[in-house]
């Protein structure tokens, strides 16, 4: 799968080369590629915002630099998100139907805004991380790409994705490894019996109760 992210701060994103996703690039299950928007600028000072029309406060990045940024990595099946506060909610169904594109370009936003005219151009889908606001869309950005990639064939086993949170509808049963006797407390006796039809109930019995006592709405 390939992310090309358009943004003003591609060092930012130096944490997606660690860990599961620093190895996935490796593999080349995933390729991330970054486009600085300011290299498009064709201001002698590399200047890519202006003010916006209208007044007010603040600096509105340019419809020019962007377009030409999205122009230098769009393919015919590429799908372009822009990451906004006012975008869909990202959530675990989301992100498991991202996971079936080929080709995803991110866009990344900053200072007030981007002007809205290249916007209605190429943004396909506008998406937000959570009903708070980040000072920029890198951060989102990494947090799409990390969610996105798990799914991606390779990344993960496959048991990690069908056991985890969300992606039953249930939260996660809790896990125990050594030592068996921790501070006095011990690992509950069904995960020590070897026999994988009781464990598998409890699992599903945890889920349930972790589920209903933590995240009740997602038994609605
Ligand atoms: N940019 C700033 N805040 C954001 C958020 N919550 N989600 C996505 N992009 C953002």
């Amino acid at each position: 799968m390939r992310f090309d992210v358009l943004t003003l701060f591609p060092e930012m994103f130096e944490p997606i080369n660690k860990s599961i996703l620093g190895r996935a690039q490796e593999e080349k299950l995933i390729n991330v590629n970054f486009v600085n928007i300011r290299d498009f600028s064709v201001d002698k000072h590399k200047k890519v915002d202006d003010t916006p029309y209208g007044g007010g406060a603040g600096m509105v990045i340019r419809p020019d630099v962007v377009y030409k940024s999205y122009q230098s990595v769009k393919t015919s099946n590429a799908k372009v998100i822009y990451m906004t506060p006012q975008g869909k909610t990202l959530n675990q169904r989301l992100v498991e139907k991202l996971s079936k594109e080929k080709h995803l370009i991110i866009l990344c936003g900053h200072y007030e805004g981007i002007d809205q005219r290249v916007l209605d151009k190429i943004v396909d889908e506008e998406i937000s991380i959570g009903d708070y606001v980040l000072t920029g869309g890198e951060i989102p950005a990494m947090v799409l790409i990390d969610s996105v990639s798990r799914y991606v064939e390779g990344v993960l086993k496959k048991e990690s994705i069908q056991e985890e949170s969300f992606s039953n509808g249930l939260l996660e049963y809790p896990q125990y490894t050594r030592p068996e006797i921790f501070e006095g407390e011990t690992v509950p006796e069904v995960l020590l019996s070897g026999h994988h039809q009781n464990i598998e109930k409890w699992r599903k019995n945890k889920s349930l109760e972790i589920t209903k006592k933590k995240r009740p709405d997602l038994l609605k």
